[in-house]
């Protein structure tokens, strides 16, 4: 029997791989242009470090983590999410201490969460996300925003919403949480089990329950917006304006709640109104996290970032009817006939690759129409054609695949007249 590819996980293949690699690549040039650099991490890291990090009560750590022990009886998880590795490495690697502050990085690689895999939900996704640690300045919020928006918008994407909210600091927060539990205990009996045990541990995650969306008190619930004290109302204004002030469209939503435990005040989700994106909007998820750095080990340290996933990108593409700008095409196929050429080609290819040129030949003795349709499948630019008479001759012909002109190269110059019509 063959064996079947794991649940929720998926191969990319050549063909669909290039569309993965431009998105990282924009997405990377405007990281540089802001100025984030990349960071990588394990894939695993100790279990504690998202217990702590990202909420013992939350789906992630209770539900979804890939936990395994490893020989020497350690618990490592696979990381469901990537802002607690680069907390744990900015704490164990000393950032706080680097001159350059805030310390703005990204990274982009796998995440495990064990999902119910449906369209856009995976086992396996590419997260790629920033963090930018050590300023509390709402400019920073606004940058980290705009950046995420930046990127989907250089790639074409049109139909995308911004919500953002505030959760508070931990003032604003405690008195929320308290009206919150005051709402929903006298009636907490009509809410599912998980609801029940969010009451005192984490009421605010009961506004996201999925089972009991439909409640009459979700809707009435007290807003965190009523409960915002000065500092932090004002600290939300000014990520607003900030915002305005560089023309990013964004939506107010109080009811808006994270599944992950360490966010205060700036919290924000990207949507897709794409007709036909699916059943889950949200491409891209973040928010600020001051007190992160402090939950594992680090000094005072505020915090604030971003994660989207390429699968949900590239849905929300095909969606809207974007084409990426992918160039398939080789530059070169040399054609032989007879061994001696065919020998020379085996040279000559080596050659132009070493100059750059994305070349290829037959390695299957076809014969010579089967040699032109392999250049065709390859989409190449240039064909060029060497048999035992042009060899003889010191010649080889060179064909322009788009015009279908044709020309005779001397073989001493045939490198630098490829690359003099590649460059037109
Ligand atoms: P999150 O909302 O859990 O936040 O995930 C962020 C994004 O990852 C989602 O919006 C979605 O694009 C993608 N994603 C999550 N789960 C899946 C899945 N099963 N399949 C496909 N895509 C998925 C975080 O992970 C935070 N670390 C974001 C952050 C960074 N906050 C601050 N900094």
């Amino acid at each position: 029997m063959s064996i079947q590819i794991p649940r929720g996980t998926q191969d990319i293949l050549p063909g669909v791989v290039e569309k993965w690699q431009y998105v990282e690549e924009v997405a990377k040039n405007l990281c540089h242009a802001y100025q984030y650099k990349e960071i990588r991490t394990p894939i695993f890291e100790s279990s504690d470090l998202f217990t702590r990090g990202v909420g013992d009560t939350t789906d992630i750590v209770q539900k979804e983590m890939y936990m395994f022990e490893d020989r020497g009886g350690r618990s490592l998880a696979l990381r469901p999410e990537g802002t607690a590795s680069v907390v744990r490495s900015f704490v164990g690697n000393k950032m706080f201490g680097n001159p350059g502050q805030p310390v703005k990085l990204y990274y982009s690689g796998p995440m495990f969460r064990y999902e119910r895999p449906q369209a856009g939900r995976y086992r396996q996704f590419v997260q790629f996300g920033v963090e930018a640690l050590g300023s509390e300045d709402p400019a920073i919020d606004a940058e980290v925003l705009s950046l995420a928006m930046g990127i989907y918008r250089e790639l074409g994407l049109k139909q995308l919403k911004l919500v953002i909210n505030s959760l508070g600091d931990s003032g604003s927060r405690n008195a929320h949480r308290e009206a919150l539990i005051n709402h929903f205990k006298p009636r907490i009996s009509e809410f599912c089990g998980d609801c029940q045990n969010r009451l005192e541990k984490n009421p605010l995650r009961i506004l996201d329950c999925k089972k009991d969306r439909d409640h009459e008190l979700m809707s009435s619930a007290p807003s965190i917006l009523e409960y915002l004290n000065d500092e932090s109302r004002e600290y939300f204004e000014k990520v607003q304006r900030y915002l305005s002030d560089m023309d990013v469209e964004f939506e107010v939503d109080p009811t808006l709640v994270r599944g992950l435990d360490y966010y205060n005040h700036t919290a924000f989700e990207i949507m897709s109104n794409a007709e036909g994106f699916g059943a889950i909007t949200t491409l891209c998820g973040g928010g600020r996290y001051n007190g992160l750095v402090e939950e594992i080990g680090g000094p005072e340290t505020p915090g604030i970032g971003f994660a989207f996933s390429i699968e949900r990108l590239l849905s929300a593409l095909e969606a809207e009817g974007v084409n990426l700008p992918i160039n398939e095409g080789i530059d070169l196929f040399i054609v032989s006939l007879g061994d001696e050429a065919k020998d020379y080609a085996v040279k000559l290819l080596h050659k132009v690759r070493r100059e750059g040129i994305a070349s290829e030949k037959d390695y299957l003795d076809r014969k010579l129409k089967a040699q032109f349709k392999a250049a065709d499948r390859c989409k190449a630019k240039y064909v060029a054609v060497i048999g035992e008479n042009e060899l003889k001759e010191n010649k080889i012909n060179l064909k322009d695949m788009a015009t279908g002109e044709q020309e005779e190269v001397n073989l001493d110059h045939f490198v630098d007249r490829i690359k003099g019509k590649l460059s037109k």
